[in-house]
């Protein structure tokens, strides 16, 4: 940074902060009362936390974490852990966990190198740009989400092949025999998936192949407690584990995915799927009160978006202002406001598009975005009015740590709970509707309310611009933070509020993680806040000029931060509160 720009930073820190406080009154000592009002107000959720001292997994199931750290005390590293992890929540979680989906990994090794594994699913080949519109022009959501044209080629295969190719020590069928038991013996059901199965009997009555996966033979429901199996997918797994990716991108495997989409007038060819492979990219980095955040590049929004976040709020005092003090919060939404409007044009897949990373990531550009942000709300055009999802957050993040200090950071998804709700038909997993994540038509909302235009538009083999952001934040080896979330929109949000409250506001991570939440994403122009955000604070907010501020229902959590903090002295694991996943280690 030269003088210039620093006496910028200098400038702008005084006078918005300065501007900041008088207007709402923020004396210097009042942080102190904010943080304990926190800790008053996330009771209720707490997750589970485990502290310890060599290897950590914290994952959305506990059967899932419990393997990965099997696997590294056999002595497999985080990759292989990572991979196992996966595997395991391809079983033990179906809403999210996949073969049929795909996902980002960020790896960093205990040198410190950061490598970013991209294994987004990619548009087939006969794919086109107006495939989500009708007659009239007019987007058609059920084609989008819930059928066989939903699905891009899937890519989760191929990329925990690949990460456990580069860096796993332990062999595949040793990171896959986990996964291959508990499908083919079958696990207890947790009260959570049994429910799931059962809110969505409806639809997956009417699909065969689902239906025979979900449901016992009679039709009637499995119980929280019985016995799970899974024997289409054993079979699944075990070809992959004696075949690599051959067991699923040609070979009987391919065949039942191409067979499901002739039935079902799908798009996805052997071609597509022969054709399919994950790309190695250039980690995003950027740099923060003297951390580095590494996260994921596009296809991805999540690590642009974060890094730029990050840089638009480093020149304000966050831990001075206040945590959850409605001029701390203006703050973030007026930065939030410009991040996404950003997304919104510039981001999509860069094999395709040319996204302008360096002028998005940089500090210079961070500061003239903040130029005329002051003490009232500024406005989001209204172009279209996106609302609270329909469908379930079910993607899913990961994170792990090994002794020597290796960590993965890993986001993996099939798009909405169970993606398409189709199983291919004798293989035993569900397909994505992760289609819905390119922009059908410029300017209408997809599933998350989020808008695009150009920059991502359907095109044959295409990836569609995701938001998911797994995210490694360190101080050389003495801090590292892993973290990222599901949530559609909300996963970069979330990102950002649990890498802020650590960083800006020193919170330990189980409270850091389960602090709640709230977000933004300039269009719609609405505010949502998780319950347990003191009421006070949206008046103050309302009198700034914000409007649309909504308070989500009690049963309505954002994002699923399941993270890893390792300091000096230990390892501390967390699985999010607001689910029930599991933090495991040793
Ligand atoms: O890649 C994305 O941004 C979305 N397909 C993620 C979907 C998601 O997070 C849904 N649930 N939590």
């Amino acid at each position: 940074m030269n003088s210039s720009q620093r006496n910028l930073v200098g400038a702008k820190t005084g006078s918005i902060n300065e501007r900041l406080q008088a207007a709402f009154k923020v004396r210097p000592g009042v942080t102190s009362i904010a943080l304990a009002l926190v800790m008053l107000s996330t009771a209720g959720i707490d997750g589970n936390t485990v502290v310890v001292d060599n290897a950590a997994v914290s994952s959305r199931s506990m059967l899932a974490s419990e393997a990965g750290v099997a696997a590294m005390r056999e002595g497999g590293n985080a990759v292989d852990a990572a991979v196992t992890t996966a595997f395991v929540l391809a079983v033990t979680y179906p809403s999210a966990g996949n073969l049929g989906g795909g996902g980002f990994a960020i790896i960093r090794t205990p040198e410190g190198d950061v490598y970013a594994n991209d294994h987004r699913e990619r548009a087939p080949g006969d794919a086109s740009r107006d495939m989500f519109l009708d007659e009239r022009g007019e987007y058609v959501a059920d084609r989008a989400l819930r059928s066989h044209l939903s699905s891009g080629v899937p890519g989760s295969v191929a990329g925990l092949l690949a990460i456990h190719e580069r860096f796993g020590v332990l062999s595949r069928e040793a990171v896959m025999s986990r996964a291959i038991e508990l499908a083919r013996d079958g696990f207890e059901l947790p009260a959570d998936i049994a429910r799931q199965f059962m809110s969505r009997h409806e639809r997956f009555h009417q699909i065969g192949s689902t239906r025979r996966v979900f449901y016992k033979d009679d039709g009637s429901f499995y119980q929280a407690g019985e016995v799970f199996k899974q024997p289409d997918l054993a079979a699944t797994l075990a070809r992959i584990s004696t075949k690599g990716r051959d067991g699923f991108y040609t070979g009987e495997t391919a065949d039942l995915i191409v067979a499901e989409m002739t039935r079902g007038g799908g798009l996805i060819s052997k071609e597509d799927l022969a054709g399919y492979e994950p790309a190695w990219r250039e980690p995003i980095h950027g740099r923060y009160r003297g951390y580095d955040v590494h996260s994921m590049p596009p296809p991805s929004s999540g690590g642009v978006l974060v890094v730029q976040l990050l840089n638009m709020l480093e020149p304000f005092d966050l831990y001075e202002l206040g945590f959850h003090t409605a001029p701390a919060m203006h703050l973030m939404i007026e930065v939030e406001r410009r991040a996404y409007a950003d997304r919104a044009v510039h981001l999509g897949d860069p094999d395709f598009y040319p996204v302008p990373l360096d002028r998005l990531l940089s500090k210079r550009y961070a500061l003239s975005r903040i130029e005329e942000i002051g003490d009232t709300a500024s406005n989001s055009d209204d172009i279209a009015a996106g609302s609270i999802p329909r469908e379930p957050f079910e993607t899913t993040h990961f994170s792990v740590i090994d002794a020597e200090g290796m960590a993965v950071a890993f986001t993996t998804t099939i798009n909405g709970g169970y993606g398409s709700g189709i199983v291919v038909d004798g293989a035993g997993f569900l397909l994505n509707n992760e289609m819905d994540d390119f922009s059908a038509k410029p300017g209408t909302p997809n599933m998350f309310g989020l808008i695009g235009g150009e920059a991502n538009a359907i095109e044959p083999g295409k990836r569609m611009l995701s938001s998911m952001t797994p995210t490694i934040v360190s101080k050389g080896d003495r801090f590292i933070l892993i973290t990222g979330s599901p949530g559609g929109s909300t996963i970069i949000t979330t990102t950002l509020q649990v890498i802020l409250n650590v960083i800006d506001h020193g919170f330990d991570l189980d409270e850091a993680v389960n602090a709640p939440r709230f977000h933004h994403q300039w269009q719609p122009n609405s505010v949502r806040f998780e319950a347990g955000i003191k009421e006070a604070r949206m008046n103050a907010l309302r009198e700034m000029g914000h409007v649309n501020l909504q308070f989500l229902p009690e049963q309505f959590r954002i994002g699923d931060a399941n993270s890893i903090l390792k300091d000096r002295d230990s390892i501390t694991a967390t699985s999010d509160g607001r689910n029930q996943g599991g933090a495991a280690g040793f």
